[in-house]
């Protein structure tokens, strides 16, 4: 049964070896229903013959703004009229470069210029160029913007490396289509989770960390993200994949989780602190390796800054919502700490003795003022997301946030 029916998708292919993924995922999209309009820039032209998509869409490919036949049958501010979604697979560094300065100098860009209608972006090249600070930034101008980054993925690049930048697979690019397209309650909603452990350094070679995989809140941003809802991961180091749909910001110490925490929050209707924040870090970090001297050796700690706090002192409209990690007194802490950081809901859970860190499952009770409470029973992290979430949109949409004013470029 198709997922798609009628769904008006323009599919831009641009100049990476990843190209050749594009025909597959153009025969993925059509048997599911979708139309599919193929724009092909000078590069992708070099990777992958015009007449692949022509077969495989049934539709002529576009491929310029001088094209008089064209351009007569459907010109190109209709064509960006059309699509219901655009979607960029692969995105080179260029065409994300392109994108984010405005560019208009190839029909591509101009179509998601003149275009209101969303756009996602698959990104797709060599691991350094994907890790560049300008293409990070260029990155995430887009996405405060509204637009859908999926990916990149990670693994054996065409090149011959290994690391972050290729692209994700069609099927999965065709399923984060599928799921952006859906009518989710979160829909023009920008979500910001933190997930994982944060690194605080004693010397070059040392830190004090915890257990967090970050199993946790990476579910809740991919269920989040499957609610519609634009998110933003702030994820200290964990050897997790980024979930469908989901822009990743990778940080380390408590210090940068929250600077990351605080710039993503600027425009979100949602945050979430599912991180395992230090709570102190060295008050002097080592320069050099300490060395193994007397028979005792104090480490001198400094408080970090509670990110929770700093976030709602700077958004103190926010929906926000903290977990409670406790080994005792559970739903007497949560409750402090709701009542202290000034939060809307509270997911607490029993740590300690092998509990929910580092494990793929867990058990939540949520509090709320005037003594809500709803106890998510044991079960594996991503259903427990999954409910989370859902009380999440519930309690949201309770306190009536009204939606803010929209950018022509973000997802309506
Ligand atoms: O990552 P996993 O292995 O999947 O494990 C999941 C989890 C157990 C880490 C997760 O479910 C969880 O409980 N996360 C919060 C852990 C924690 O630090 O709890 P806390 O009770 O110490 O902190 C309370 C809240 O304040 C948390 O939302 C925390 O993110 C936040 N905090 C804490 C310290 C700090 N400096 N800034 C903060 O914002």
């Amino acid at each position: 049964m198709p997922t798609l029916p009628g769904r008006r998708i323009l599919l831009g292919v641009t100049g990476g070896i990843a190209a050749y993924k594009a025909a597959d995922l153009t025969r993925r999209l059509i048997e599911i229903g979708a139309e599919v309009q193929v724009v092909m820039s000078e590069g992708a032209k070099r990777f992958v013959g015009v007449a692949t998509f022509q077969a495989l869409s049934g539709r002529p490919v576009r491929d310029s703004l001088w094209d008089a036949q064209a351009e007569g049958h459907m010109g190109h501010i209709e064509l960006a009229r059309w699509p219901d979604l655009i979607l960029i697979a692969p995105a080179t560094a260029d065409v994300i470069a392109r994108l984010a300065h405005g560019r208009a100098d190839d029909l591509l860009t101009t179509l998601v210029l003149a275009s209101d209608k969303p756009v996602a972006i698959a990104p797709a090249m060599n691991r350094l160029m994907w890790a560049k600070a300008v293409t990070q930034d260029n990155v995430a101008k887009l996405v405060a913007r509204g637009v859908h980054v999926l990916g990149p993925g990670a693994g054996f690049q065409a090149c011959g490396e290994v690391g972050e930048g290729r692209m994700r697979e069609p099927l999965e690019i065709r399923d984060d289509v599928v799921r952006l397209l859906a009518a989710g309650p979160m829909r023009g909603r920008h979500a910001v989770v933190t997930a994982g452990p944060t690194r605080e350094p004693i010397d070059p070679v040392r830190f004090i960390t915890n257990r967090s995989s970050g199993k946790q809140g990476y579910a809740l941003a991919s269920a989040l993200a499957q609610l519609g809802a634009r998110v933003t991961l702030v994820s200290g180091p964990t050897n997790l994949a980024v979930p469908a749909g989901v822009m990743r910001v990778d940080v380390e110490t408590a210090q940068q989780m929250c600077d990351a925490a605080l710039k993503a929050a600027a425009d979100a209707d949602v945050f979430v602190g599912a991180a395992a924040v230090a709570d102190y870090r060295a008050a002097e970090v080592a320069r050099e390796k300490i060395k193994k001297k007397a028979d005792r050796l104090s480490l001198d700690l400094t408080r970090n800054d509670d990110i929770l706090v700093r976030v709602r002192g700077a958004r103190p409209d926010l929906f926000m919502v903290g977990f409670a990690a406790e080994t005792e007194k559970l739903e007497q802490h949560a409750r402090e700490k709701l009542e202290k950081k000034k939060l809307d809901l509270i997911a607490a859970n029993w740590v300690g003795g092998g509990r929910a860190f580092d494990r793929d499952d867990n058990q939540l009770n949520v509090f709320w003022s005037a003594g809500g409470v709803r106890e998510l029973a044991h079960a594996g992290k991503e259903q427990l997301a999954r409910e989370l979430a859902a009380l999440i949109v519930e309690r949201f949409q309770a306190r009536a946030v009204p939606a803010k004013a929209k950018s022509p470029q973000k997802t309506k």
